[in-house]
């Protein structure tokens, strides 16, 4: 780009607006046409010179559209046009406003002020997602404060059209301007932008990529660490990542992961929550254009390069939480990690007998966080070693459960919410001490019963979404038990539902006699709040009951009422009645 003189830099800033204000004065002397006509050339003239000169902003391109749909529509339409422009000249100064402001970051173009912050910074910053991000939200302000001045501007009064917009912009907009980059530097513990561009501005030509005023962190393989590396920052930031696609209370990971925020939050640390379902991530698609023609810069335009990733740069810890898919993260956190590509240089480096690249800006220290639906630890065995590969020294803590979907489900609430508890313990040891103890991991993986139950369980499950033609989803909001299919899943299944509180102090034995496809007996013993399964007959039971298999089974999911069908001879008891009217309550099911 040509070098620009400070006077002819003022001149580009101004030159729209005399056109804007001019054509006011044309339409209240009723020449409309020729005004419109006029200031097109002019706007057409100006976007020349600063072609010439610097590049045109998007102020120019909105009044010389402007002017050209006047001109079209005045020649087209004048009579009904005209009254428009004439009553309404000065609410379209502040729509040219608006759209210059409101459109380009739409179409994925830089933000506005974009164009005005390039002359007072130096080159290196210009593609930084910090700066990008200050502009972008500048931008969104200013849009807003066009918007109420074109709002305003409808009622035709001097006030609402020029005292109070002009007001506003003078007084609250420029101020705004003046003040907001500081600001949002100074939350992220960085150097105002008049030491950043002092120390950028001696040298910003031997480094041009790597704007290291404005980005804190020390480089990797200093030996300082990134967690307690800030100077002015003693809170930790956190930018916590969610890759599954559930919501609706169904994610085993957001319930991990709220744990583990709360417990991070409650020590201390500032946590931000990203729900990758909500956001838009395009794949890497492998250009190289973040390396070579705007180096830290992806090219795509969407919710990771514009929100995720200059979070994700000022974060000192990612949280990485994931569900395990196929043995790995899922697609969702693989493509997001793929994206953090811009923060790596091309170069090829050997360190300690590998080949890196080097980092062009040094990432977040991280904790991978994950669930699986199986019950061995060894599922996730892939994870551990890839994420052990990639952030290396960078990776503070590993956390897993397995078995997360049966967890999740009732009878488990005491062991979940123990489980919980831990997680939360974890996320404040992270922000203490930059790791999670031994002890805690102990607390939160353990094992949910024996994996050959487990199995059984969970193929009932499956076995009665199939059968009943619906989702686990659907399953669980219906408050649904697995449907036993033989006397020793009956004996598995009951104990799940049983409620210890319900119970209380009672001490009973219930005994069944099953017939029809299904035959066998088997009795519990209720005692100390527990329910014990056991095979065959008892020597004395309190309750007997007598019944064909598939009509308990209707009963105990819910498919027939219990009331009913004794009425209708279904099935017999013998023995105490009052502990069959007190099952519903035992099992919270009639
Ligand atoms: C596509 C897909 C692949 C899965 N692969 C595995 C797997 O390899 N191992 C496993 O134990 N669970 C696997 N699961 C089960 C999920 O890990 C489990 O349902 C987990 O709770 C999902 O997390 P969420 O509840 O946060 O969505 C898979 C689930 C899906 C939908």
């Amino acid at each position: 780009m040509a070098h620009i003189t400070k006077r002819k830099q003022i001149f580009l800033y101004v030159a729209p607006f005399p056109a804007l204000a001019l054509f006011k004065v044309w339409a209240s002397w009723g020449l409309l046409l020729p005004g419109a006509a006029a200031m097109l050339a002019y706007c057409g003239f100006i976007l020349f010179l600063a072609h010439r000169w610097d590049r045109p902003s998007y102020l120019d391109w909105a009044a010389t559209a402007y002017f050209a749909l006047a001109t079209a529509s005045l020649i087209a339409w004048p009579e009904a046009a005209g009254p428009i422009f004439t009553d309404f000249a000065v609410t379209g100064i502040y729509l040219c406003l608006f759209c210059a402001a409101f459109v380009p970051p739409l179409l994925g173009m830089a933000p506005f002020t974009h164009h005005y912050a390039r002359k007072y910074t130096p080159p290196a910053v210009w593609n930084h997602p910090i700066f990008l991000r200050i502009n972008l939200l500048m931008t969104h302000a200013w849009a807003g404060l066009f918007l109420l001045c074109v709002l305003l501007s409808l009622y035709p009064s001097v006030v609402t059209r020029a005292l109070i917009p002009l007001g506003m912009i003078l007084g609250v907009g420029l101020p705004f301007n003046l003040r907001f980059p500081d600001y949002y530097l100074r939350r992220l513990g960085l150097p105002p932008l008049a030491e950043q561009n002092r120390a950028l501005g001696k040298g910003a030509s031997q480094r041009p990529e790597t704007p290291a005023a404005i980005s804190p962190q020390p480089q990797a393989g200093s030996g300082q660490d990134r967690t307690s590396g800030r100077a002015k920052e003693a809170v930790m930031k956190v930018l916590a990542i969610n890759s599954s696609p559930r919501g609706d209370g169904m994610s085993k990971t957001e319930m991990m992961l709220t744990a583990l925020v709360k417990g991070m939050r409650d020590a201390g640390a500032h946590v931000e929550v990203v729900n990758l379902r909500q956001k838009s991530v395009r794949f890497c698609i492998g250009c190289y254009t973040c390396w070579t023609k705007t180096p830290g810069l992806c090219v795509h335009k969407d919710d990771m390069s514009q929100e995720i990733f200059p979070r994700w740069l000022e974060a000192d810890v990612a949280v990485y939480a994931t569900p395990l898919y196929h043995y790995t993260m899922n697609a969702a956190m693989k493509a997001v990690i793929e994206r953090t590509l811009p923060a790596l240089q091309p170069f090829f480096e050997r360190r300690d007998g590998r080949t890196h690249h080097p980092v062009r800006h040094s990432p977040p220290k991280v904790v991978v966080l994950s669930v699986a639906g199986f019950p061995e630890m060894s599922v996730f065995d892939q994870l551990s070693q890839y994420v052990n590969f990639i952030f290396r020294k960078g990776l503070l803590a590993e956390i897993y459960r397995p078995a997360a979907e049966l967890l999740a489900q009732g009878p488990y609430e005491k062991q979940r919410n123990e489980m919980l508890a831990a997680v939360e313990i974890a996320g404040g040891e992270i922000v203490h001490s930059s790791a999670v103890s031994q002890e805690t991991l102990e607390r939160i993986t353990f094992p949910l019963g024996d994996p050959e139950s487990f199995a059984k369980v969970g193929d009932l499950m499956w076995k009665t979404c199939i059968r009943e033609g619906i989702t686990p989803k659907e399953f669980r909001e219906r408050g649904m038990v697995p449907r036993p299919d033989s006397v020793e899943s009956f004996m598995l299944i009951l104990p799940m539902g049983f409620d210890p509180h319900a119970a209380g102090d009672l001490s009973a034995t219930i005994q069944f006699i099953f017939s029809g496809e299904v035959q066998g007996t088997c009795h519990f013993l209720i005692a100390d709040g527990r329910m014990e399964a056991k095979p065959g007959p008892s020597a004395k039971p309190d309750l007997l009951i007598e019944s064909p298999f598939e009509v308990w089974m209707d009963i105990m999911t819910g498919r027939a009422d219990g009331q009913q069908m004794f009425m209708q001879q279904k099935y017999t008891i013998a023995g105490d009645l009052s502990l069959l009217l007190r099952m519903q309550a035992l099992f919270g099911k009639k």
